[in-house]
């Protein structure tokens, strides 16, 4: 291993590492997997998010080589991979259920692939004995699995994944087993590990806040197509449709149309707020082909006031619907006089030495006009 660490740290990062071509997969008329294409760089850190059923784990098996595309190509560093058999491919997937020999110890589980390999003996344990130490399990090497934490067999099943030194780590779901707070220790812990290796690595999981926390990109399924790729931070503030707002994190939609569009504003109208929309940008006349778009703003972006906001744009009278105290913040649903809801974090120490607003209470929302982004799907 610690020739490769200097090897990937010296490397110059092949900036087309993986290339996913065209690729589909069809179950009978069904098409699981439709016409994806990506670039993947050198060591990146990739995460797929999806509702159920979009297409992630069979996207993941065709890199494996566990299922053949019906269309496209797969190139891995220069080489096309698309009709290798698993065996042969320099890629290894790591389950959800990591699937540990039982009967095996610590070590045995991580040197299994490099003896059925037949790397030297000693060899062998130089390996595994560096991977032991970099998923810091060098001291539980002797226990079997069921004597092992869930957070433990993660990190054993990880040496494991690295031990044959692939060019590709798959994860499917990798921490979905752990409870939520040894999952985030997890996620940080083996990024560390990932990275240290220098190890190009695809994940999937339905955790957004996992796959922003590990990943470098994420991209977004539905349908078995990526609708949105990009940095963690790009695609939650900037979604491209309804879609992606609001399968990442939290958001109110409002159905609008345009009332004005000029070169450095626009107003918006919505029947579910009694006032316009005011957007701090022109949105060059789009949307007015099929008269309808939609503004989406992000509930820690709403601010919320006992008084009447001055100096705002956007604000809206409502009552308190219904309230979750989260500790750091709450949530807020505010019933708004058309009837709609909407809802909005205030930061628990916005009320400083007063109650906070409670049920039934009346209150204004607030948000700036670069809040919020115009959708046009
Ligand atoms: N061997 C198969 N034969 C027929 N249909 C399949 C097969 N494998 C998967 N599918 C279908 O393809 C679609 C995508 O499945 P896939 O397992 O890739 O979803 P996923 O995004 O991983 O979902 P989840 O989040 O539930 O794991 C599903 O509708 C599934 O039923
Ligand atoms: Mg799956």
């Amino acid at each position: 291993m610690a020739e490769n660490l200097t090897a990937a740290a010296n490397a110059e990062v092949n900036q087309s590492y993986l290339e996913i071509a065209g690729v589909s997969k069809r179950f009978g008329d069904f098409r699981a997997v439709d016409d994806v294409s990506l670039v993947i760089p050198q060591r990146e850190i990739f995460a797929l998010l999806g509702s159920s059923g979009s297409g992630k784990s069979t996207l993941l098996r065709m890199l494996a080589g566990m299922e053949t595309p019906t269309e496209g190509r797969i190139i891995l560093d220069g080489q096309d991979i698309s009709a290798l058999p698993t065996y042969r491919r320099p890629v290894n997937m790591m389950f959800q259920s990591y699937a540990l020999f039982p009967h095996m110890t610590v070590e045995q589980n991580v040197a299994f692939g490099l003896k059925q390999d037949k790397v030297p003996k000693d060899e062998i344990a130089e390996r595994v004995g560096k991977l032991l130490d970099l998923v810091q399990m060098r001291k539980l090497a002797g226990r079997k699995p069921h004597q092992l934490s869930g957070g433990q067999q993660q990190r054993t099943a990880l040496a494991r994944s690295l031990a044959k030194r692939p060019k590709l780590l798959l994860l499917d779901e990798p921490l979905g087993a752990l409870d939520k707070k040894l999952r985030m220790e997890t996620q940080l812990e083996l990024v560390n590990v990932i990275q240290s290796v220098g190890v190009t690595c695809i994940m999937v999981t339905h955790d957004q806040e996992e796959a922003m926390t590990m990943a470098n990109r994420v991209a977004v399924m539905s349908e078995g197509k990526l609708v949105q790729v990009g940095d963690p931070h790009d695609v939650y503030e900037y979604p491209n449709s309804r879609f992606t707002a609001q399968f990442i994190g939290m958001t109110n939609i409002f159905d609008c149309i345009l009332a004005e569009d000029a070169a450095d504003h626009a107003v918006l109208k919505s029947e579910d707020l009694a006032r316009p929309i005011y957007v701090d940008r022109g949105i060059g006349g789009m949307g007015t082909a099929h008269g309808k778009l939609w503004y989406s703003v992000r509930p820690e972006r709403v601010a919320l006031t006992r008084e009447r906001p001055s100096g705002e744009y956007n604000w809206f009278e409502g009552t308190v619907d219904d309230v979750a105290y989260l500790g750091t913040h709450s949530v807020y649903h505010i019933k708004l006089n058309t009837g709609r809801k909407v809802m909005a974090h205030v930061l628990s120490t916005q009320w400083g030495q007063d109650k906070p607003a409670a049920y039934g209470e009346a209150v204004y929302l607030t948000w700036s006009n670069h809040a919020g982004v115009v959708l046009h799907a």
